[in-house]
């Protein structure tokens, strides 16, 4: 019996099909990216040669992914990476998915490096919370001069983003540490330039409200507790211990929280408070020196 071949077209309609059906957003788009990962090429290459056939691998391989996706597991979990600041991260569901507005806070601190450091031959910089290790990989990338600590509390996290680090061949550069940022260890005199963080700021009570695929991302790494602020304050009030006087501590938060995080750091002392947009016009970033 003669198997009918299936081309790029009907998979592709199939899979939106089967999305659909399991209300995953932007079906489509999801199926065409899922196809073009298991071909090896570009999104819009794949969607021309709609007439060619998978082969009996390319389909079942297509197929798995489909039905991960249709579970809601996050796009970027079903093909293993996320792209950020130019670079391909690795991710798994031991780390959040890392997000456009936090390539903003990439490029604030990469202009605070720029314009408050430019004669500085080595640069210190803390990622705290480092998850993939998205945030201290692309400062690392960007700042050749910069030595980059990254901290994190996850033993899994701190693990991928290592091997995110060699992979990137950023390792030279980047020491990665188990802290809790609730109980850092003690140190000696402040030795950091810039302090950058983006910390869960999700409150406890808005967690259940969220997307299928933002449940399957680690609790910790979304938690803020009961306000969603726990984290923001803990690391502002511990800024010290770390930051040189006269650095700059920079962290993302949740649309909402501006004033609040504004109102924290001026009681702490911080100078220069500003607080900037995200590509949506919300404000997401806070820039403040100690
Ligand atoms: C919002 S995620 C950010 C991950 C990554 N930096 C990014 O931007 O995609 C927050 C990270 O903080 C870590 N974290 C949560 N609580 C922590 C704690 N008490 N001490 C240290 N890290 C913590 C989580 O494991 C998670 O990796």
């Amino acid at each position: 019996m003669k198997v009918k071949s299936v081309s790029i077209s009907e998979w592709l309609e199939k899979a939106d099909d089967f999305l659909e059906k399991r209300q995953v957003p932007e079906t489509r788009a999801n199926a065409e990216f899922l196809l073009a990962e298991v071909l090896g090429v570009g999104r819009s290459q794949m969607v021309l040669s709609g007439d060619r056939e998978l082969s009996w691998k390319q389909g079942s391989h297509f197929w798995e992914m489909v039905k991960a996706r249709g579970k809601r597991l996050p796009l970027a979990y079903v093909i293993g990476y996320q792209p950020f600041c130019g670079l391909d991260v690795k991710v798994t569901p031991s780390v959040l998915v890392p997000r456009p507005e936090t390539e903003g806070l990439v490029e604030e601190a990469v202009k605070v490096a720029e314009s408050k450091y430019p004669l500085s031959a080595n640069l210190h910089i803390l990622d705290v919370g480092t998850g993939s290790g998205c945030i201290a990989l692309a400062l690392a990338k960007k700042l050749s001069k910069a030595m980059l600590y990254a901290t994190d509390l996850s033993d899994s996290a701190l693990k991928l983003a290592e091997e995110n680090a060699v992979k990137l061949g950023l390792i030279q550069r980047i020491r990665f540490l188990r802290e809790d940022l609730f109980k850092p260890s003690a140190g000696g005199a402040p030795w950091a330039d810039i302090v950058v963080s983006n910390p869960p700021y999700i409150p406890t009570g808005e967690i259940d409200n969220l997307s299928p695929e933002v449940h399957q991302e680690p609790f910790m790494a979304l938690d803020g507790g009961e306000s969603g602020m726990e984290a923001i304050k803990a690391i502002a009030a511990d800024a010290p211990r770390v930051l040189k006087p006269g650095g700059y501590l920079l962290m993302e938060f949740m649309m909402g929280q501006g004033v609040e995080v504004k109102r924290q750091l001026d009681h702490l002392g911080f100078s220069e408070i500003r607080l900037e947009k995200d590509l949506q016009g919300v404000e997401r970033i806070v820039v403040a020196r100690r």
